[in-house]
């Protein structure tokens, strides 16, 4: 069913082609019409992904070229999902660096001089550093990040905070675990992995995954993602008493559990281990994580457990890809 967004003004979203904008500007489409919705990707090529909207080419670093767009289309929120990931982010520090902090500055100028109602900029659990808390890890845990990625995300809370505090700007934000879904790849993470295990089994190829067996991450189905972000951002403005960033939950697994999960449906899949530098990145993050503010200030509970999500992943991976199931 579709809702009528404020003012009838448009949301648009940064980095649509994405992992994650790939699913959420769909879902965003759905619920407030997709006339009201703008994607937009620094790669034109993902164009094609965005037949039932308007879409735009726009690197988030040219802030006139998004002020040009917020003009033009009457933008009256952002969802600004652009960022280079915690891996590909180690192999380019200075890079990912200018990248998640320009475009998020940009972003939040433009909708203080804009005055542009509702921002949307996701965070991370890469906040969390190796001496927080590993498991259940609170809220206000301390946060020694020990990536670029995290780094980065750990500021941009900051930034998000100020603007609401000292502008008013209604910036919202998750710090999501890995997302795991199988319309789109994950790209430069290190809990991309979760990902690719899928395709390997449906494709009954062996997997080398570049974890160990038993190294436990918070993870969340991408359906349970979408849905705590726009409950997020449906919460009435009050309700929001976390302005840099909530922890929210979904489920926390292992390579070896996951694989085991697989094993039912595919008996045969086989897993070697190859970790290499993500390793220490997933050893620096937590196990699991204390979402209580989230579920307290607008309600959120995750619907998807490992064994729900391998269900859904497998019964929807193969024909969405192509793949053929019994080759
Ligand atoms: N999925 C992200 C990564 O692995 C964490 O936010 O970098």
């Amino acid at each position: 069913m579709q809702t009528n967004i404020s003012l009838m003004g448009k949301i648009l979203v940064i980095g649509a082609g994405g992992q994650l904008g790939t699913e959420l500007t769909k879902a965003l489409a759905d619920k407030y019409g997709k006339d009201h919705i703008i994607a937009s990707d620094f790669q034109d090529a993902v164009k094609t992904k965005f037949d039932y909207c308007t879409f735009y080419a726009l690197n988030v670093m040219d802030k006139a070229a998004l002020e040009f767009i917020v003009t033009k289309e009457g933008v009256t929120q952002i969802y600004h999902l652009a960022a280079i990931l915690s891996a590909l982010g180690e192999k380019n520090p200075v890079q990912a660096w200018d990248l998640n902090m320009g475009g998020l500055l940009n972003v939040l100028e433009v909708a203080r001089e804009h005055k542009i109602e509702k921002v949307f900029w996701p965070s991370s659990i890469a906040v969390f550093g190796p001496h927080s808390d590993k498991d259940n890890t609170p809220q206000q845990a301390f946060k020694d990040p020990n990536t670029v990625y995290g780094i980065s995300k750990l500021a941009g809370e900051h930034w998000c905070e100020y603007y609401f505090n000292k502008y008013g700007v209604d910036v919202r934000s998750l710090r999501y675990p890995g997302l795991i879904g199988y319309k789109s790849l994950a790209g430069g993470g290190t809990t991309d992995y979760a990902v690719d295990i899928y395709h390997k089994a449906i494709k009954e190829e062996k997997f080398t995954c570049f974890l160990t067996a038993h190294s436990y991450l918070p993870m969340m189905y991408m359906d349970d993602a979408i849905h705590a972000t726009l409950q997020l951002m449906e919460a009435p403005k009050e309700n929001i008493s976390i302005r840099t960033s909530y922890n929210v939950s979904g489920m926390s697994f292992s390579p070896d559990e996951i694989y085991q999960s697989l094993l039912s449906y595919y008996p045969n899949f086989e897993i070697e281990y190859q970790p290499d530098f993500r390793q220490q990145i997933a050893d620096g993050w937590p196990r699991s994580i204390d979402d209580s503010n989230a579920k307290k200030d607008w309600n959120w509970q995750p619907q998807f457990d490992l064994k729900a999500m391998t269900a859904a992943i497998v019964d929807n991976l193969p024909q969405y890809f192509n793949y053929n199931k019994n080759k």
